[in-house]
């Protein structure tokens, strides 16, 4: 293959973005044993990308934060998401998501995350509410306006099972309805109780999908980690559940001599589960990227955010009961977790970082599915279906 259709593989243009679409389309509505991936483009083209952002990201929830990142009256933290800076904050109403960008010359008010009575402006010192109110502008006496009739904007925002969801386009269906559900399942886990203990934050060179289809599909464990999880949990057990319309769950059964410890490694147990869920881990993705890996004692939550065609922010973060935090030798247990969700977490970037270039190849081409990546082929028709006229 020569270097000009590899480039044209990389860079495909907003008049390649047509045939990709058919493309696309075309692989829709196959039974998972005749079907294959979408086609690597998909996950390279930057035009492919914007119109994900414009016809998923921007329409559909997305997952942005959790509730226990801003547990107190004044915690924020800061997200920069498809053009938007944003500030997620608790006000002493409820939890607001705000574009952080000032009102006078937009210079961004705040960054990081912590604690605070108001934001002021770095530039000119105009002073913001928790609720996004101006609460003053210094030396604007001569300019006719009422600067304390204004404020930022907010952006939509729904809270379910703890987790903070914003919708851009300010108009899609309430969420709730959709994950009534899984809300369900997860009640008997107490996620009131969920607490993001530690976050590891990566820049990945890797299109958002394939974030996502990793974390979904076990059969990479033979490979990807055959020390870390096909000992205990071999990739030939594990199996997807049929779709729902807003989710789906995957399931990875430990081996029969797995000891229980090795599968709950000590904190306490999110709640009530059968025996069958006390021996497996749960891989749950509410489209289009929110991925929560349940085990009986914590929850390892993959918080992504999509840059580009090639490139995603992942914060990985693992959850556990708050009372968690009394054990003592919490810190000792913690310590152990976040090495082992290092080392597979790196296992993973390897793989996916090698399947990103190999995508961009011009040789590169749809390839089948085994029925162990059933979690794939329900997100390819996923992102069919949006991305249609
Ligand atoms: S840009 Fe914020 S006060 Fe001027
Ligand atoms: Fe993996």
């Amino acid at each position: 293959m020569d270097s000009s259709s590899m480039l044209q593989r990389e860079e495909t243009s907003g008049d390649m973005l047509g045939p990709l679409v058919r493309s696309v389309l075309t692989g829709g509505h196959q039974p998972l044993s005749r079907a294959k991936t979408l086609p690597p483009e998909a996950y390279t083209s930057e035009a492919f990308f914007q119109l994900e952002v414009e016809r998923i990201f921007r329409k559909e929830w997305v997952v942005i934060g959790h509730t226990s990142q801003v547990a107190k009256t004044g915690d924020f933290f800061t997200i920069d998401l498809l053009g938007e800076m944003i500030v997620v904050v608790r006000a002493a109403d409820r939890i607001r998501a705000l574009s952080r960008v000032c009102l006078h010359r937009w210079a961004p008010l705040v960054n990081g995350a912590g604690n605070t009575a108001r934001f002021s402006c770095p530039f000119h010192k105009w002073a913001y509410a928790l609720d996004g109110r101006v609460l003053g502008a210094p030396l604007m006496e001569e300019a006719e306006f009422e600067p304390k009739s204004c404020r930022l904007p907010e952006f939509r925002t729904e809270i379910i099972d703890g987790f903070i969801y914003l919708n851009f386009s300010g108009d899609a269906a309430p969420l709730a309805p959709q994950l009534t559900e899984l809300s369900g399942l997860f009640a008997r886990w107490r996620p009131e109780h969920w607490v993001v203990a530690t976050s590891i934050d990566y820049d990945c060179q890797v299109n958002w999908k394939i974030v996502v289809e990793t974390f979904m599909e076990c059969y990479h464990h033979i490979a990807a980690h055959p020390e870390t999880f096909e000992r205990a949990y071999p990739a030939r057990y594990t199996y997807v559940e049929d779709g729902r319309a807003a989710w789906t769950v995957g399931h990875a059964p430990a081996r029969e001599d797995l000891p229980n410890e090795k599968i709950a490694v000590g904190f306490p147990d999110l709640g009530e589960m059968s025996a069958q869920e006390r021996r497996e881990f749960r891989l749950y993705l509410v489209y289009p990227y929110h991925l929560l890996n349940v085990l009986p004692d914590r929850v390892h939550w993959f918080c992504l955010q999509p840059m580009g065609a090639s490139r995603t922010r992942l914060q990985s973060n693992i959850i556990v009961r708050r009372e968690a935090f009394e054990q003592p030798d919490y810190e000792k247990k913690m310590a152990a977790e976040r090495e082992f969700l290092l080392v597979v977490n790196d296992e993973d970037i390897a793989v996916n970082e090698m399947q990103q270039r190999g995508a961009a190849t011009g040789s590169a081409a749809p390839g089948r599915f085994s029925h162990l990546e059933k979690a794939l082929w329900q997100l390819a028709d996923y992102v069919r279906e949006r991305i249609k006229d």
